[in-house]
Protein backbone atom coordinates (compact mmCIF):
# COMPACT_ATOMS: atom_id res chain seq x y z
CA UNK A 1 0.00 0.00 0.00
CA UNK A 2 0.91 3.71 -0.77
CA UNK A 3 2.71 5.42 2.70
CA UNK A 4 2.78 8.94 4.16
CA UNK A 5 5.87 10.29 4.92
CA UNK A 6 5.06 13.24 5.89
CA UNK A 7 3.50 16.61 5.82
CA UNK A 8 4.93 20.32 5.04
CA UNK A 9 2.82 23.43 5.72
CA UNK A 10 3.80 26.50 4.11
CA UNK A 11 2.28 29.81 2.94
CA UNK A 12 1.73 30.66 -1.12
CA UNK A 13 2.21 34.16 -1.09
CA UNK A 14 2.50 35.26 -5.08
CA UNK A 15 5.40 37.94 -4.56
CA UNK A 16 7.39 34.65 -3.35
CA UNK A 17 6.95 33.85 -7.05
CA UNK A 18 7.56 36.99 -8.52
CA UNK A 19 10.79 37.38 -6.06
CA UNK A 20 11.98 34.31 -7.74
CA UNK A 21 11.10 35.46 -11.49
CA UNK A 22 12.87 38.40 -11.02
CA UNK A 23 16.33 37.17 -9.75
CA UNK A 24 15.77 38.72 -6.57
CA UNK A 25 16.03 35.61 -4.59
CA UNK A 26 19.45 37.02 -2.78
CA UNK A 27 18.83 40.13 -2.27
CA UNK A 28 18.89 41.79 1.58
CA UNK A 29 14.91 41.47 1.70
CA UNK A 30 14.41 38.26 0.45
CA UNK A 31 17.83 36.08 1.28
CA UNK A 32 16.35 35.27 4.87
CA UNK A 33 12.97 34.02 3.69
CA UNK A 34 14.08 32.18 0.81
CA UNK A 35 17.38 30.69 3.17
CA UNK A 36 14.65 29.28 5.80
CA UNK A 37 13.32 26.86 3.29
CA UNK A 38 16.59 24.74 2.83
CA UNK A 39 16.41 22.82 5.15
CA UNK A 40 12.94 21.76 3.93
CA UNK A 41 14.49 21.44 0.53
CA UNK A 42 16.86 19.24 1.64
CA UNK A 43 14.11 16.63 3.62
CA UNK A 44 12.66 16.54 0.17
CA UNK A 45 15.43 15.36 -1.74
CA UNK A 46 16.71 13.01 1.38
CA UNK A 47 12.80 11.82 1.57
CA UNK A 48 12.30 11.36 -2.23
CA UNK A 49 8.30 11.46 -2.36
CA UNK A 50 6.46 10.19 -5.43
CA UNK A 51 3.35 11.94 -5.09
CA UNK A 52 2.75 15.63 -3.31
CA UNK A 53 -1.21 16.34 -2.33
CA UNK A 54 -1.33 19.85 -1.91
CA UNK A 55 -4.31 21.45 -0.33
CA UNK A 56 -4.84 25.04 -1.38
CA UNK A 57 -7.77 27.52 -2.56
CA UNK A 58 -7.85 29.42 -5.89
CA UNK A 59 -7.79 33.02 -6.18
CA UNK A 60 -10.02 33.69 -8.62
CA UNK A 61 -7.91 32.33 -11.46
CA UNK A 62 -9.15 29.25 -11.94
CA UNK A 63 -12.74 29.78 -10.65
CA UNK A 64 -14.50 32.73 -10.63
CA UNK A 65 -17.09 34.00 -7.70
CA UNK A 66 -19.99 32.93 -10.41
CA UNK A 67 -18.92 28.82 -9.56
CA UNK A 68 -17.19 28.37 -6.40
CA UNK A 69 -16.86 24.67 -5.47
CA UNK A 70 -16.68 23.83 -1.29
CA UNK A 71 -13.88 21.13 -2.28
CA UNK A 72 -13.15 20.52 -5.50
CA UNK A 73 -10.38 17.49 -6.44
CA UNK A 74 -8.38 17.32 -9.67
CA UNK A 75 -8.09 13.93 -11.23
CA UNK A 76 -5.88 15.29 -14.63
CA UNK A 77 -3.21 13.79 -16.50
CA UNK A 78 -1.41 17.74 -16.31
CA UNK A 79 -1.89 20.37 -14.56
CA UNK A 80 -0.95 24.11 -16.17
CA UNK A 81 0.38 27.00 -14.57
CA UNK A 82 -2.31 29.60 -14.78
CA UNK A 83 -1.60 33.23 -16.04
CA UNK A 84 -2.72 35.77 -13.17
CA UNK A 85 -2.17 38.55 -15.70
CA UNK A 86 1.73 38.84 -16.05
CA UNK A 87 1.97 36.10 -18.23
CA UNK A 88 2.87 33.02 -18.59
CA UNK A 89 6.05 31.83 -16.28
CA UNK A 90 8.82 29.64 -16.46
CA UNK A 91 7.95 27.12 -14.55
CA UNK A 92 6.88 23.38 -16.19
CA UNK A 93 3.43 21.68 -15.75
CA UNK A 94 2.72 19.59 -13.18
CA UNK A 95 1.98 16.12 -13.71
CA UNK A 96 -0.84 14.07 -12.11
CA UNK A 97 -1.77 10.89 -10.26
CA UNK A 98 -4.87 10.32 -11.85
CA UNK A 99 -5.27 7.21 -10.51
CA UNK A 100 -5.02 8.62 -7.25
CA UNK A 101 -7.31 10.98 -7.97
CA UNK A 102 -9.99 8.85 -8.38
CA UNK A 103 -9.45 6.46 -5.29
CA UNK A 104 -9.32 9.56 -3.42
CA UNK A 105 -12.58 11.09 -4.48
CA UNK A 106 -14.38 7.40 -4.41
CA UNK A 107 -13.09 7.14 -0.66
CA UNK A 108 -14.13 11.12 -0.21
CA UNK A 109 -17.74 10.03 -0.85
CA UNK A 110 -18.01 6.65 0.63
CA UNK A 111 -16.96 9.09 3.73
CA UNK A 112 -20.07 11.84 2.78
CA UNK A 113 -17.72 14.13 0.95
CA UNK A 114 -18.85 15.26 -2.03
CA UNK A 115 -16.47 16.95 -3.73
CA UNK A 116 -16.46 18.46 -7.20
CA UNK A 117 -14.26 16.38 -10.05
CA UNK A 118 -12.17 18.36 -11.96
CA UNK A 119 -10.46 16.41 -15.23
CA UNK A 120 -9.36 19.81 -16.92
CA UNK A 121 -7.96 22.44 -14.10
CA UNK A 122 -5.06 24.64 -14.18
CA UNK A 123 -3.59 26.09 -10.95
CA UNK A 124 -2.54 29.23 -8.98
CA UNK A 125 0.09 30.48 -6.89
CA UNK A 126 -1.59 28.46 -4.59
CA UNK A 127 0.09 25.54 -5.97
CA UNK A 128 2.82 26.94 -7.67
CA UNK A 129 4.55 28.59 -4.85
CA UNK A 130 4.78 25.71 -2.67
CA UNK A 131 5.66 23.48 -5.15
CA UNK A 132 8.48 25.88 -6.17
CA UNK A 133 9.90 26.71 -2.50
CA UNK A 134 10.27 22.75 -1.64
CA UNK A 135 11.70 21.42 -5.01
CA UNK A 136 12.80 24.49 -6.69
CA UNK A 137 12.82 24.79 -10.36
CA UNK A 138 13.18 21.49 -12.09
CA UNK A 139 12.75 21.20 -16.01
CA UNK A 140 10.67 18.38 -14.92
CA UNK A 141 9.03 18.07 -11.77
CA UNK A 142 10.34 14.83 -9.65
CA UNK A 143 6.91 14.28 -7.99
CA UNK A 144 3.21 13.62 -9.11
CA UNK A 145 0.49 16.06 -7.32
CA UNK A 146 -2.98 15.74 -6.73
CA UNK A 147 -4.69 19.03 -6.44
CA UNK A 148 -7.44 19.60 -3.39
CA UNK A 149 -9.11 22.91 -4.31
CA UNK A 150 -10.84 24.66 -0.88
CA UNK A 151 -12.90 27.41 -0.88
CA UNK A 152 -11.55 30.10 1.52
CA UNK A 153 -13.10 33.09 -0.12
CA UNK A 154 -16.73 32.78 -0.83
CA UNK A 155 -18.71 32.80 2.40
CA UNK A 156 -20.16 30.38 3.67
CA UNK A 157 -16.37 28.57 3.84
CA UNK A 158 -15.97 24.96 5.29
CA UNK A 159 -15.68 24.61 8.84
CA UNK A 160 -11.98 23.74 9.89
CA UNK A 161 -13.48 20.85 11.73
CA UNK A 162 -14.69 19.89 8.19
CA UNK A 163 -11.23 20.20 7.06
CA UNK A 164 -9.49 18.43 9.56
CA UNK A 165 -12.04 15.62 8.69
CA UNK A 166 -11.16 15.64 5.12
CA UNK A 167 -7.58 15.06 6.10
CA UNK A 168 -8.55 11.52 8.33
CA UNK A 169 -10.19 10.46 4.55
CA UNK A 170 -7.40 11.29 2.55
CA UNK A 171 -5.43 8.86 4.86
CA UNK A 172 -7.36 6.93 4.27
CA UNK A 173 -7.25 6.69 0.71
CA UNK A 174 -3.38 6.76 1.01
CA UNK A 175 -3.46 3.79 2.93
CA UNK A 176 -6.13 1.84 1.33
CA UNK A 177 -4.12 2.54 -2.36
CA UNK A 178 -2.92 -0.54 -3.46
CA UNK A 179 1.22 1.03 -4.81
CA UNK A 180 4.42 1.07 -3.44
CA UNK A 181 4.42 5.13 -3.85
CA UNK A 182 5.58 7.22 -1.05
CA UNK A 183 3.09 10.54 -0.29
CA UNK A 184 3.89 13.83 1.03
CA UNK A 185 1.25 16.16 2.01
CA UNK A 186 1.03 20.27 1.67
CA UNK A 187 -0.92 22.18 3.33
CA UNK A 188 -0.66 25.92 2.11
CA UNK A 189 -1.77 29.73 3.16
CA UNK A 190 -1.31 31.93 5.34
CA UNK A 191 -0.06 32.85 7.58
CA UNK A 192 -1.90 35.98 9.02
CA UNK A 193 -3.08 38.56 6.19
CA UNK A 194 -5.12 40.51 5.49
CA UNK A 195 -5.37 42.42 1.61
CA UNK A 196 -8.30 44.72 1.99
CA UNK A 197 -11.12 46.48 3.83
CA UNK A 198 -10.31 48.59 6.98
CA UNK A 199 -7.74 46.23 8.28
CA UNK A 200 -5.90 45.75 5.23
CA UNK A 201 -2.46 44.91 6.07
CA UNK A 202 -3.20 43.65 9.47
CA UNK A 203 -0.53 40.55 10.41
CA UNK A 204 -0.35 38.69 13.65
CA UNK A 205 3.16 37.11 14.27
CA UNK A 206 2.24 35.87 18.07
CA UNK A 207 -0.72 34.41 16.97
CA UNK A 208 1.60 33.08 13.59
CA UNK A 209 3.73 31.76 16.03
CA UNK A 210 1.30 30.09 18.10
CA UNK A 211 0.08 28.26 15.27
CA UNK A 212 3.18 26.94 13.84
CA UNK A 213 3.52 25.26 17.43
CA UNK A 214 0.01 24.36 17.92
CA UNK A 215 -0.48 22.63 14.11
CA UNK A 216 2.10 20.02 15.58
CA UNK A 217 1.26 19.83 19.49
CA UNK A 218 -2.69 20.75 19.33
CA UNK A 219 -4.37 20.14 16.31
CA UNK A 220 -7.35 19.38 17.51
CA UNK A 221 -7.52 22.66 19.42
CA UNK A 222 -6.98 24.68 15.88
CA UNK A 223 -9.86 22.12 14.48
CA UNK A 224 -12.26 23.51 16.93
CA UNK A 225 -11.97 27.20 16.46
CA UNK A 226 -14.63 28.42 14.38
CA UNK A 227 -14.17 30.29 10.75
CA UNK A 228 -15.34 33.60 12.58
CA UNK A 229 -12.05 33.05 14.90
CA UNK A 230 -9.59 32.75 12.60
CA UNK A 231 -10.63 35.77 10.50
CA UNK A 232 -10.31 37.46 13.49
CA UNK A 233 -7.14 36.23 14.78
CA UNK A 234 -5.35 36.06 11.45
CA UNK A 235 -7.46 38.23 8.83
CA UNK A 236 -9.68 37.66 6.54
CA UNK A 237 -7.62 36.03 3.91
CA UNK A 238 -5.30 34.59 6.83
CA UNK A 239 -8.33 32.65 7.48
CA UNK A 240 -6.27 30.04 4.55
CA UNK A 241 -4.43 28.72 7.44
CA UNK A 242 -7.55 25.84 7.97
CA UNK A 243 -6.16 24.48 5.01
CA UNK A 244 -3.48 23.25 6.53
CA UNK A 245 -5.82 21.19 9.17
CA UNK A 246 -6.67 19.11 5.87
CA UNK A 247 -3.01 18.09 6.21
CA UNK A 248 -2.43 17.62 9.98
CA UNK A 249 -6.02 15.26 10.00
CA UNK A 250 -4.27 13.04 7.68
CA UNK A 251 -1.39 12.47 10.23
CA UNK A 252 -0.95 10.73 13.40
CA UNK A 253 -1.97 12.45 16.55
CA UNK A 254 1.89 12.52 17.80
CA UNK A 255 4.40 14.56 15.45
CA UNK A 256 7.84 15.34 15.35
CA UNK A 257 8.81 18.52 13.62
CA UNK A 258 11.80 18.73 11.64
CA UNK A 259 12.16 21.73 9.97
CA UNK A 260 10.35 25.48 10.99
CA UNK A 261 10.63 29.05 9.94
CA UNK A 262 8.72 32.08 10.00
CA UNK A 263 9.20 35.39 7.93
CA UNK A 264 7.63 38.80 8.39
CA UNK A 265 6.97 40.22 6.24
CA UNK A 266 6.81 38.42 3.06
CA UNK A 267 4.72 40.76 0.94
CA UNK A 268 1.68 42.00 3.49
CA UNK A 269 2.23 38.50 5.06
CA UNK A 270 3.46 36.59 7.93
CA UNK A 271 5.35 33.37 6.17
CA UNK A 272 5.61 30.47 7.75
CA UNK A 273 6.91 26.50 7.25
CA UNK A 274 6.55 23.25 8.96
CA UNK A 275 7.94 20.07 8.30
CA UNK A 276 6.79 17.06 10.19
CA UNK A 277 6.63 13.00 10.32
CA UNK A 278 4.68 10.87 12.29
CA UNK A 279 6.06 10.36 15.55
CA UNK A 280 5.88 6.64 15.27
CA UNK A 281 7.02 6.43 11.86
CA UNK A 282 10.22 8.66 12.66
CA UNK A 283 11.30 6.87 15.44
CA UNK A 284 14.98 5.11 15.02
CA UNK A 285 13.23 1.59 16.27
CA UNK A 286 10.50 1.99 13.72
CA UNK A 287 13.04 2.65 11.00
CA UNK A 288 15.11 0.00 12.00
C1 LIG B 1 -1.11 37.47 -1.11
C2 LIG B 1 -1.92 36.56 -1.80
C3 LIG B 1 -2.17 35.31 -1.27
O1 LIG B 1 -2.93 34.39 -1.92
C4 LIG B 1 -1.65 34.95 -0.02
O2 LIG B 1 -1.96 33.73 0.44
C5 LIG B 1 -0.85 35.84 0.67
C6 LIG B 1 -0.58 37.10 0.12
C7 LIG B 1 -0.81 38.80 -1.72
O3 LIG B 1 -1.33 39.09 -2.81
O4 LIG B 1 -0.02 39.56 -1.14
FE1 LIG C 1 -3.60 32.83 -0.73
Amino acid sequence: MAKLIGGLGTSHVPSIAAALDKGLRDTPDWKAFFDGYIPGQDWVKEHRPDVAVVIFNDHGNTFFLDKVPTFAVGCAEEYRPVDEGWGPRPIAPFKGEVDFSWHFIDTLVENRFDPMICQEIEVDHGLQVPMELFWGRPAEWPVKVVPIFVNVIQYPIPLPSRCYEMGRVLRQAIESYDSDERFVILGTGGLSHQLQGARAGFVNPEADQAFLKDIADNPDKLAAMSREQYVEMFGSEGAELMMWLVMRGAMDRDVVVRHKHYFVPASMTGAGMIVMENKEAAAPAAAA
